[in-house]
């Protein structure tokens, strides 16, 4: 059972381009659609200003329409956004706080050492093959400048698996699909047009294969992470505990993968 065909690159990149620019609203994503979005958001942030704090260039790869870039610009970063899917560079474009370029995570066009700090939140889950995940943070740790930190985000399998089998009615038709999602981080076929999932021990190695130093990868959403992904909204109070539950957790090798994202942080 499982093992069947990996999808191909280039049928991805091309639902890529429908799936963000005419059928789901990524804008939503990180803010209205549900509480998880929020404590992505927070967690992101604040891995980030953390790791590297205002005033400092900053490169997001594969930044959508800009939710992130925003409010980084907002704290007092100098922005780049890039994206693959034009309307989403065009919505990012109306901020008019941060530079917005069309590009690919796989082939930067900065000069080498151009950025204090780069973020790839969303890249390397819709990239199928190690080799061009490998390229995609390689290029990242090329445009950020000796001493900076590259930041990139993962979805792991386990936390999917768990998405795929609540509806129950989802494990007993495709349990093919859900071997290949446990044993390859092939993700079952939907709507949403991804290539890779990952185990946080894999997303460790692939960045230390960029050739990245003191890699550490963090759960963001942590153990609530997927019951707020069932809500738009929950008390201030449930939030807090729910973020807390997320800090507390976020290096636990048996608690992370539960997250709906893992954040891997590298050095250059
Ligand atoms: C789930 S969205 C995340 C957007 C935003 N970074 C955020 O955190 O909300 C994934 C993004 O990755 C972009 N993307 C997909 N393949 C990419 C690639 N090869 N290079 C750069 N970005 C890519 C998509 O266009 C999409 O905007």
């Amino acid at each position: 059972m499982g093992n069947h065909p990996r999808r191909h690159q280039a049928g991805i990149d091309a639902a890529i381009q429908t799936y963000y620019g005419e059928v789901f609203d990524e804008d939503a994503r990180l803010t209205t659609r549900s509480a998880q979005g929020r404590l992505e958001f927070e967690r992101t942030q604040e891995i980030v200003r953390t790791a590297t704090p205002a005033p400092a260039r900053l490169l997001d790869v594969g930044g959508g329409t800009g939710v992130h870039a925003a409010a980084l610009a907002r704290a007092g970063y100098e922005v780049t956004l890039i994206d693959p899917v034009a309307s989403q560079v065009k919505t990012a474009e109306k901020y008019g706080t941060f530079e917005t370029l069309v590009g690919d995570a796989r082939t930067l066009d900065f000069p080498d050492d151009s950025f204090d700090a780069v973020l790839l939140a969303g890249p390397l889950y819709h990239l199928v093959g190690r080799t061009d995940r490998i390229r995609a943070l390689s290029e990242a740790r090329r445009v950020c400048r000796p001493g900076g930190f590259v930041h990139a985000a993962a979805i792991p399998r386990f936390s999917a698996i768990a998405v795929a089998i609540l509806p129950w009615k989802a494990l007993n038709p495709a349990p093919d699909a859900v071997l290949d999602l446990i044993r390859r981080g092939d993700p079952a076929a939907g709507r949403f047009p991804a290539g890779h999932f990952h185990t946080s021990e894999e997303l460790h190695e692939e960045l230390v294969a960029a050739e990245l130093s003191n890699v550490s990868v963090v759960g963001l959403e942590g153990p609530a992470g997927l019951a707020l992904e069932t809500v738009t909204k929950v008390s201030e109070e449930d939030f807090q505990a729910a973020k807390r539950l997320a800090v507390l957790f976020q290096d636990s090798s048996q608690i992370r993968d539960l997250s709906c994202h893992v954040l891997g942080t590298g050095q250059v």
